[in-house]
């Protein structure tokens, strides 16, 4: 469904001089029909430029994003506009989905009207959808200022499912929860998945919440993906030194690294300055990527060392 290859976002900045950030740099993975990867990485990693760039609604820098034999970013005008539907974004703060001037009925009809589905069925399919997500009748006629965050959130999910997207990107779409809620949006997503076979992408850094909801996970740092692989072997056999300090030590791991993020350096191992295991070959060379286990893959110089070794240090 989705192949994402070499994709790159710089941000330029400065007024006085120039100088600019890889936020996303040389990163692939490819989804496959029905299946959700798992984006996970701190605090400025790059996971939301990468969800946004791959539904462009930011323009890549470079890079090449096949949507469902499509080549995106070949596209513009008319043609984007036309594929645009087919890719919806969940953002973590439901406000920004959602028109304050409309009401959640009108909100979700929106898509059928414009799908030009007669009038007199629209109010039917969207009060079943409102049923679906877990809302009431009641909710129909209300301006999402009068309902809670939760609530809304549900209303984005019925919004969605009008629209009928072939591909989705969750970014974070439970972070501005109180917990009790998340779990109940989260366990809404996973039916919907199951029942309407979605494709996504989804955007976390809780690790718990991935293996939760993921098929695949990729791990973020500092703009590249440095392991990626089946939810279960890279959280039963983590071969990253990065990701194994964020399943261990998740405060110190969640620590932004916004400040040190600027790069024009990009010889070596971004990783270095952090790792434990870093030698000399991680100052001079990017470690490529290597494949450890069935789809199971790592950018490391030093997971070659039995894992025995690797966890004395
Ligand atoms: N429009 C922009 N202009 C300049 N820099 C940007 C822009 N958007 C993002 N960045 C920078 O790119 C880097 C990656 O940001 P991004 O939002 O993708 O991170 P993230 O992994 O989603 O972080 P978080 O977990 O905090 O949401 C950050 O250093 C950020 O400051
Ligand atoms: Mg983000």
């Amino acid at each position: 469904m989705l192949e994402v290859k070499n994709l790159k976002k710089r941000f330029s900045s400065g007024i006085f001089f120039k100088s600019y950030l890889d936020a996303v740099d040389d990163v692939s993975f490819s989804i496959a029909k029905g299946e959700t990867l798992g984006l996970v990485g701190e605090s400025g990693s790059g996971k939301s430029t990468v969800g946004q760039c791959v539904i462009r609604l930011i323009e890549p820098t470079g890079g090449t994003i096949m949507f469902n034999g499509i080549d995106l970013r070949s596209l513009n005008g008319r043609a984007l506009n036309r594929v645009r539907p087919s890719m919806q974004m969940i953002f973590q703060d439901p406000d920004s989905s959602l028109d304050p001037r409309m009401t959640i009925g009108q909100s979700i009809a929106e898509p059928f009207r414009l799908k030009k589905v007669a009038r007199n069925e629209v109010k039917g399919e969207v009060l079943r959808l409102i049923e679906k997500v877990g809302l009431s009748p009641e909710h129909y006629n209300r301006y999402p200022h009068q309902m809670s965050g939760g609530q809304n959130q549900r209303a984005v999910l019925a919004r969605v499912l009008a629209i009928n997207p072939l591909f989705i990107v969750a970014d974070e779409p439970t972070a501005s929860l109180d917990v009790s809620v998340q779990a109940q949006i989260l366990h809404l997503l996973m039916d919907l998945k199951r029942e309407y076979g979605m494709t996504m992408l989804f955007i976390s850094h809780d690790l718990a919440v991935i293996r939760h909801m993921c098929d695949r996970v990729a791990v973020m740092y500092r703009g590249k993906i440095v392991e990626q692989g089946p939810v279960s072997a890279v959280f039963e056999s983590p071969a990253h030194p990065y990701t194994r300090l964020l399943l261990s030590r998740t405060e110190e791991a969640e620590q932004s690294v916004k400040q040190e993020n600027g790069s024009g350096d990009a010889k070596g191992c971004r990783f270095r300055g952090r790792c434990s295991l870093a030698r000399a070959v991680c100052e001079t060379t990017e470690p490529a990527f290597r494949e450890i286990g069935a789809g199971h893959t790592v950018a490391c110089h030093m997971t070659v060392l039995p894992k025995a070794e690797i966890t004395h240090e």
